[in-house]
């Protein structure tokens, strides 16, 4: 495939879709831990473990010529400290690998989307201990040492800039902002998987010149709720809270002033080595491009307003609100395919490197597989068409667009669990035996790609 074909395909991660869990020597995952104490399968998910060759073939029907995966973790280093890797699972990911070559499908990989072994959590706490950071980085040498052959673009850490947000994610004992140390472990964890990002690029580039590695983050774009001067400056802080800190860092490798007066605010002292320094800056830790979700945008007021928040579910963790101009998915998730691309084009004027959409989506309870075996989604193509216009429009634009890899391609669990939330063009049907059925949004979207996005209708 040349390499400035725009990449169409779809987008998953290993704990939501790969299952295959307890039929191999995976090891397990913090994911594996709340199976056990939620009932939740993520050990079976949509089984691309067992399906894998049917998947791919029915990617391939669609047209794909990309497909976004992570890898487990825990199915190259069980525990993530072995000396040598699971063979078991370098053979599983090879395979699969062999069968998107097939097929010319690119693999799009994301190293990290969450799946922490469970034993690095125990002994480290998770990134809160640097020696987290060595084991990633064997980790991922490994990776690059096997199927450097395979793949050429990689993805570092799935949404990192969440880390701050979410600080329990990878810790043994939940914390929460009442805890004295919050701030400090939060901090550290996330500074700590920061540096995580710097070891894999900085490796990819030494062992895999050929390869691309880009950054993943979670877009949290907010417009003002009103043209008051304080709900501007507030929608700037949000956005550079959430968003902008972390992109900064990671693309000039400089811990600014605004950051440093934050961590002084916070009174967190965050050990900043010369060798993390050295790391940061260095010619080969410069990443190609960057990737992002993209599933809403929401409003943000100055918090001394009166209001508070009426924002439900994902937009509440940014304390944001509706927009009254706007459409929401039955999930309260606003339906902005406008906002996606004045969110492309302030990425790129700010940081000047290609972009790469590797999730959007319509995730919804509303699929029904009818008696004959037929997926009416309208609701999701029209979300999708709406959303690829402006993807097409972006790149008239000049805005270098890599490529538009939608999430849940095959239907998967849901980061929560929920499997009947749906995003994928292929119904699998999770009450009986994981049967795959194409959607009406599967015949749709390979038209799309057939016609290079201009075939919408
Ligand atoms: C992103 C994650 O935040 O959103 C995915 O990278 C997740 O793992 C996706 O699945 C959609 O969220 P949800 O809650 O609908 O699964």
């Amino acid at each position: 495939m040349k390499r400035d074909t725009f990449l169409w395909g779809g987008s998953t991660s290993a704990f939501q879709y790969e299952g295959g869990g307890k039929q191999s020597q995976k090891g397990k995952s913090l994911y594996d831990v709340k199976e056990e104490k939620t009932g939740i399968t993520y050990s079976i998910a949509s089984d691309f473990y067992g399906h894998y060759k049917e998947d791919i073939r029915l990617m391939a029907e669609m047209g794909f010529n990309s497909f976004r995966m992570s890898i487990a973790w825990t199915r190259i280093y069980p525990t993530g400290m072995e000396d040598a890797p699971n063979l078991e699972g370098i053979n599983f990911y090879l395979n699969v690998f062999k069968e998107l070559k097939k097929y010319q499908i690119e693999p799009v990989v994301t190293l990290f989307h969450w799946d922490m072994p469970q034993a690095i959590i125990e002994r480290y706490n998770g990134f809160q201990s640097r020696e987290t950071i060595d084991l990633f980085k064997k980790y991922c040498a490994t990776c690059f040492d096997y199927f450097g052959e395979y793949v050429k673009h990689w993805l570092t850490l799935n949404e990192n800039n969440l880390s701050l947000l979410m600080p329990s994610m990878f810790l043994k004992q939940s914390i929460s902002s009442q805890d004295k140390d919050f701030e400090q472990v939060r901090w550290d964890c996330y500074y700590h998987s920061i540096l995580c990002h710097f070891e894999a690029v900085k490796l990819c580039h030494e062992m895999l010149p050929e390869a691309q590695i880009g950054s993943m983050l979670a877009s949290a774009f907010a417009y003002p709720l009103t043209p008051k001067p304080a709900d501007i400056e507030a929608t700037q802080k949000h956005n550079r809270d959430t968003m902008w800190k972390d992109l900064d860092i990671l693309t000039t490798g400089t811990i600014d002033r605004r950051f440093m007066k934050e961590l002084e605010l916070r009174k967190v002292q965050l050990s900043i080595t010369d060798e993390d320094k050295q790391l940061m800056h260095h010619p080969l830790s410069k990443i190609d491009f960057i990737s992002f979700s993209y599933y809403f945008s929401l409003c943000i007021q100055d918090s001394e307003s009166e209001q508070t928040t009426n924002a439900e579910t994902m937009q509440m963790i940014y304390q944001g609100y509706y927009n009254p101009y706007l459409e929401r998915t039955t999930f309260g998730w606003q339906i902005d395919s406008r906002g996606l691309r004045i969110f492309m084009n302030e990425l790129y004027d700010r940081y000047k490197l290609p972009v790469m959409i590797v999730e959007n989506g319509c995730g919804v309870e509303s699929d029904v597989l009818t008696t004959d075996k037929k997926v009416h989604d309208d609701y999701r193509i029209d979300y999708l068409r709406a959303h690829i216009e402006e993807v097409v429009k972006t790149r008239v634009e000049g805005v270098p667009v890599m490529g538009y890899l939608p999430w849940g391609c095959i239907d998967l669990y849901s980061a929560s669990g929920n499997r009947n939330k749906r995003y994928g063009f292929v119904f699998v049907d999770f009450d009986n035996d994981l049967s795959r059925y194409k959607k009406d949004s599967f015949y749709w979207y390979k038209k799309v790609i057939e016609t290079n996005g201009r075939e919408l209708s």
